[in-house]
């Protein structure tokens, strides 16, 4: 069982902010003091650019780095480092991607596959490279669990499919989806699975050889990183053929006025100076989140899933967005309650100092396909409490009877 106690203790942000009832950590997570010492320290003691300098502080920064795109990898069960390129988050990834795999690989009238529930990050960049190459992109739709069904992928994957982005979990309906499944079809039919862990990294212990996805790409700040730093995973075989996208410094073998030799991946796609610090901080959460462990990282928020799903119903008027059961879903509950704009909500909790999202999520086409407004989403990670949930439902009730 987590001291939830303890862990908060390592959080500073409580300690400037008390009475702070945090629950939007599906946007970005609180960061815990190793991690802010550890990009403090990297300013402090070792600053120098990478893989550039001969010097003894650049050699010691250039170690640091490569160590800390090893602990990604091992955190991802990745087959090597090389298969890790450090992005600024999941957007970055995901359009990296869409630039520098997609564009070259699609021709007109493929088909790219997304889900309904894809926040805008895992659907602007193909619906972009779609309107490019020509190629055509459709829309799986999830059940009322929030699920993609295997009827559903059959149904819509085609010789024509070169591509699914799905995301691991919804940010809205908090949904996991079975991957290893998913994968197992999209390959029989031939195409390549993208993934959008964004939702799913800091919640599921994530291995990328077990699912056999064959991109992943996930941001740090919602695991207790900083913010400006994240990692896509690329199956080795598939990025031996990429190109990169992004050109400068520190990708190149060689440079001439005609040719260029590009180093090796997964520098290649690296140009320009490296976020170092934000990487080593990743490094330390990652090192923070096995000490506490996963394991029972994911049973306390099962039980704060199942605490708000029960009381919710008995607030009245509360319709939820997404019918997942606690142990299907990550840690987040989204809903709407009925004759009462979520931003009004949202306005009335956070004078009582409760701090949720309110609004579309950046997943306009599951509140389109879902024929919904704008929802509440509460967001809970390791440092939430079963009494910050008793807050949001006693100050919902008395929302409720405010507006009503
Ligand atoms: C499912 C999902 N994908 C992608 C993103 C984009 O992440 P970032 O803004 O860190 O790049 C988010 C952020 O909320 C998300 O929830």
């Amino acid at each position: 069982m987590l001291n939830v106690q303890n862990i908060k203790n390592d959080f500073p942000i409580f300690k400037h902010y008390p009475e702070l009832v945090y629950l939007d950590n599906a946007a970005t997570s609180h960061k815990p003091q190793v991690v802010i010492d550890a990009l403090v320290d990297f300013y402090a003691r070792q600053n120098a650019n990478v893989h550039r300098g001969v010097y003894e502080l650049s050699e010691l920064a250039s170690q640091a780095y490569d160590l800390a795109r090893q602990k990604v990898a091992d955190f991802l069960v990745a087959r090597s480092n090389k298969e890790i390129i450090f992005t600024k988050g999941t957007t970055e990834a995901l359009n990296l991607i869409a630039q520098a795999y997609a564009q070259s690989n699609l021709s007109r009238g493929d088909e790219v596959l997304v889900a309904d529930f894809e926040h805008h990050s895992n659907f602007l960049p193909w619906q972009a490279v779609c309107q490019k190459t020509g190629a055509v992109l459709k829309l799986l739709q999830s059940n009322e669990l929030g699920l993609i069904t295997d009827e559903e992928l059959q149904s819509k994957l085609t010789t024509k499919t070169k591509i699914v982005a799905l995301a691991h979990a919804s940010n809205v309906l908090g949904t996991i989806n079975d991957l290893k499944k998913i994968a197992k079809t999209v390959h029989q039919s031939g195409a390549v699975l993208v993934v959008d862990g964004a939702q799913a990294i800091p919640h599921l212990s994530v291995n990328v050889q077990d699912l056999d996805c064959d991109f992943y790409a996930f941001s740090g700040h919602k695991m207790l990183a900083p913010m400006g730093i994240g990692a896509l995973y690329v199956k080795e075989e598939i990025l031996s053929e990429m190109q990169p996208y992004q050109l400068g410094g520190g990708m190149i073998e060689s440079v001439a006025l005609q040719e260029t030799i590009w180093a090796n991946y997964p520098e290649k796609f690296e140009a320009g100076t490296p976020n170092v610090a934000g990487a080593l901080a990743l490094a330390t959460a990652i090192d923070y989140l096995k000490q506490i462990s996963l394991e029972s990282i994911r049973k306390h928020e099962i039980k704060l899933s199942q605490y708000l799903l029960a009381t919710l119903k008995s607030i009245g008027k509360v319709k939820l967005l997404g019918e997942a059961p606690a142990e299907m879903r990550t840690g987040l509950v989204s809903f709407m309650v009925e004759g009462i704009h979520a931003h009004d909500l949202s306005d009335y909790l956070a004078k009582n100092n409760l701090a949720l999202r309110a609004g579309f999520h950046c997943a306009m086409p599951l509140h389109q396909s879902r024929q919904c407004g704008a929802t509440l989403r509460a967001s809970y990670y390791l440092y939430n409490t079963q009494e910050d949930l008793e807050i949001l439902l006693a100050n919902l009730a008395k929302a409720v009877s405010y507006y009503g």
